[in-house]
């Protein structure tokens, strides 16, 4: 486990707050742009932080598919662990790990469920076996083995074979409105870069313009 005691020194190039956009959704989409050119794995994959009834965090990746001065949008069941969690406290977190370019951008917002619509255009533009794969599993749910959750999916296959694949209503997207964003670049002797954009968001939405702050590292 030689990656324990190694010690990269994340280089010299500095993130000022004159290269950021005031917008920092906007700033967000142009650092996902670099994460693709550098052809990251994934690039739009996040973990998602979410808090359960017990007050227990929980975090899983998730995958970005569509963000914009809304918010960030991701897919899932709703009655996953992540769909209940959600129920009872809609506030997460999010961590982009663009780690091979010393990035990461952390998010914190609110999650709302999108309108069905919207998750019917989603549902929509999946390939078929995805669509199917919605319905066959019961997300976070405990199953006998893999083959009953092969036979699962089987079932669900024939069921909608040559024919159009609705939207299960346990499957849908959910938004993230986002009140803070820190970008974070990484420089040499651990003095990295880190620059916060926070704003007032409440239940009925965002009030008031982003502030940007140097956080230390
Ligand atoms: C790269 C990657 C992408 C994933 N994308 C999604 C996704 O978009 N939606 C989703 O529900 N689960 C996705 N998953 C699976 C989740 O990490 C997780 O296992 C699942 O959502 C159940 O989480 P929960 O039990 O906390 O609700 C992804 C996992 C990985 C590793």
């Amino acid at each position: 486990m030689d990656s324990l005691n190694r010690h990269e020194d994340y280089g010299q190039v500095s993130l000022e707050e004159g290269q950021l956009l005031d917008d920092p959704i906007k700033q967000f989409q142009n650092w996902l742009v670099d994460a693709e050119k550098a052809e990251i794995y994934e690039p739009n994959a996040f973990v998602l932080g979410t808090v359960d009834s017990d007050n227990q965090p929980r975090s899983r990746t998730v995958l970005l598919k569509g963000v914009d001065e809304k918010g960030f949008f991701f897919a899932s069941n709703f009655l996953s662990r992540k769909g209940e969690a959600l129920e009872l406290n809609n506030k997460v977190s999010g961590v982009f790990g663009w780690y091979s370019m010393y990035r990461q951008v952390l998010i914190q917002g609110l999650a709302e469920k999108v309108d069905p619509s919207e998750s019917d255009e989603y549902h929509a533009s999946r390939p078929h076996d995805s669509q199917v794969a919605a319905w066959s599993s019961k997300q976070s749910s405990p199953i006998e083995s893999r083959q009953a959750l092969d036979a699962q999916f089987d079932e669900a296959l024939k069921r909608f074979e040559g024919a159009e694949v609705p939207r299960p209503d346990f499957w849908g997207g959910y938004r993230i409105v986002p009140s803070r964003i820190e970008f974070w670049k990484g420089r040499s002797n651990r003095m990295h870069d880190r620059i916060e954009f926070y704003r007032t968001l409440s239940q009925d939405g965002p009030h008031g313009v982003w502030i940007s702050q140097r956080l230390q590292p």
